[in-house]
């Protein structure tokens, strides 16, 4: 299951985005701190939306589609700060604007992916189906 996938990674990498803020507070350096911010909203807050998205609506969860954005959006949720990292202490900006490209692209797949699935069309027939399965049958 795709939001299992997004779902378990986005909390990983949360933890590492929150480790890296407890380590720049106990040194006093912030930094890091763009980096941090982007690992914890581009690592773990959209991509936990995205997985309680498609626990919420199978259907979109189910979609080829769905499975390019999952990882196209895992890898640049990693890219990506490693990217802010590396122009930090370097001045180098190849791996932050691939990362943010890759970001883009994922968060574009997932634009069409919401909006194909909350068109009027199927979220009646998403809703059918769900009140179909859970209607309790007649006495
Ligand atoms: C254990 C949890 C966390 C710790 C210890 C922590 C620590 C920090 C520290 C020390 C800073 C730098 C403050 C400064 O520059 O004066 C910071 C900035 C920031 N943090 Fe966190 N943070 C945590 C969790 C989070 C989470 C969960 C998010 C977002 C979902 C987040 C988003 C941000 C943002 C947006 C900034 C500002 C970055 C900037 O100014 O460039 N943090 N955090």
């Amino acid at each position: 299951m795709i939001s299992t996938l997004l779902l378990r990674v986005s909390v990983v990498l949360g933890l590492i985005g929150m480790t890296l803020g407890m380590v720049m507070g106990i040194r006093e350096d912030f930094t890091l701190a763009p980096a941090h911010a982007h690992l914890n909203l581009v690592g773990f807050v959209v991509p936990f939306l995205a997985g309680l998205y498609y626990r919420a609506v199978p259907r979109a969860g189910a979609s080829v589609l769905a499975r390019y954005h999952a990882w196209i959006a895992i890898l640049g949720a990693i890219v990506f700060p490693i990217g802010i990292v590396v122009v930090l202490l370097s001045g180098s900006a190849v791996l932050v604007a691939s990362g943010g490209v890759i970001v883009l692209l994922g968060a574009t797949l997932f634009a069409v992916i919401v909006f194909r699935t909350t068109r009027r069309s199927a979220v009646t027939t998403h809703s059918a189906a769900a009140a179909e399965r859970t209607a309790v049958p007649p006495l």
